[in-house]
């Protein structure tokens, strides 16, 4: 028997008369199966409360029919549709933008919607279109009362939450020694207290079924651009809560994802872009890597980031948690030297 292999240590743990009897336990091998012990400990809890989340919503344990993967054949299956089906998720910052896309893909996908916003007209224009799969709550993240209340109507209207997105944010670009302490305050308001209030608000209604929560951040969480101190300072935190809380809640089967895309919505921007440009087409130009993202249509880069949260939403990731998830057509990835080889 292969000591080195985890399953068959974990066997033989569990019966020890399946060991040959020469194969006495070295002392790396005693330490591995007391940590084997430790995990199976410590991960019940999170396993059972997963368990209980797949029976409630009366579904199969994640199967490669359900999630894409590959039959007893050996052939592809197809990703089902309505990968998010039935999950109760709520968006913050979902009245426009990044927001709204993701509200829009989530309900495609068979989710019910919490569109979450201050823009309370929008919110309820888009609430409306979306049919009666979506609710608009008016919720200002900045406040504890406003969460304490909107998760209380959420729970009310659709009996759980499966999922929060949060992805309120606001825009600050100005140079440091010229920015105000309350423009940095309010960003901090908005991008930082926002998410740690959110998760923290949904916590308890999501603890005995498991979950996701995807923070939004952004490449200006992952490298510097100059101008964006505010900005940058609460994109590079919310993905080191996102770590903090997917130690924390992993426990309850609640994964805690963050994705950074260089693209959005166009509004965000729209007050530092030159008059006379167009602030969506500005998005497609940033991309030089991939030329063909030049040519594609600047709502489909929003659509992009949208897609990878319903992906960190849907159990196809179910593996994934404390990391963080780069939209940005390699924008991160390097720097690229036309003077070098490869150019
Ligand atoms: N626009 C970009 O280029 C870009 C790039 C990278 C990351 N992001 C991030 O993407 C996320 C979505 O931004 P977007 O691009 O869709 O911009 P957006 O301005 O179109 O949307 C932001 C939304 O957040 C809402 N909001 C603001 N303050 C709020 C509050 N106190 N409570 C509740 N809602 C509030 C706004 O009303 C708006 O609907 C943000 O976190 C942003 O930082 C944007």
């Amino acid at each position: 028997m292969g000591l080195q292999d985890p399953v068959l240590l974990r066997e033989a743990y569990r019966q020890p008369s399946l060991l040959h009897p020469d194969e006495k336990l070295d002392r790396r091998s005693r330490l591995f199966t007391a940590i084997v012990k430790v995990v199976e400990c410590s991960g019940s809890r999170g396993h059972a409360a997963y368990a209980r989340h797949r029976a409630a919503r009366g579904a199969r344990s994640p199967s490669m029919a359900s999630v894409g993967g590959q039959s007893e054949k050996g052939e592809a299956v197809r990703t089902t549709e309505g990968r998010v089906e039935d999950k109760v998720v709520i968006v913050t910052g979902a009245a426009r933008g990044t927001g709204e896309q993701t509200a829009r893909i989530l309900i495609d996908e068979g989710a019910r919607v919490v569109v979450a916003d201050v823009l309370e007209e929008r919110g309820q224009e888009l609430v409306a279109e979306l049919g009666e799969q979506a609710s608009f709550l008016l919720l200002d993240v900045t406040s504890e009362e406003s969460w304490a209340e909107g998760v209380a109507q959420a729970v009310d209207r659709w009996g759980r939450i499966d999922a929060l997105v949060n992805n309120a944010g606001l825009f600050h670009m100005e140079a440091l020694e010229e920015t105000e302490l309350a423009d940095f305050e309010r960003l901090l308001g908005v991008n930082q207290v926002g998410p740690f209030l959110g998760m923290r608000a949904v916590v308890p209604a999501m603890k005995s079924n498991g979950g996701s929560i995807v923070n939004v951040s952004s490449v200006d969480g992952l490298s510097a651009k100059n101008g964006l101190v505010a900005y940058a300072s609460t994109k590079w935190a919310l993905r080191g809560m996102t770590r903090v809380a997917a130690l924390e809640l992993g426990k309850y089967g609640i994964r805690v994802n963050a994705v950074c895309p260089e693209a959005g919505g166009p509004e965000m921007r729209a007050p530092y872009v030159p008059d006379g440009f167009d602030p969506a087409l500005t998005l497609a130009f940033t991309h030089k890597l991939l030329p063909y993202q030049q040519e594609r249509p600047p709502i489909e880069l929003v659509r992009d980031i949208a897609r990878m949260v319903v992906f960190l939403v849907s159990d196809e990731t179910l593996s994934c948690t404390g990391a963080d998830y780069p939209v940005d057509a390699g924008w991160t990835a390097g720097r690229h030297l036309s003077f070098n080889p490869g150019a």
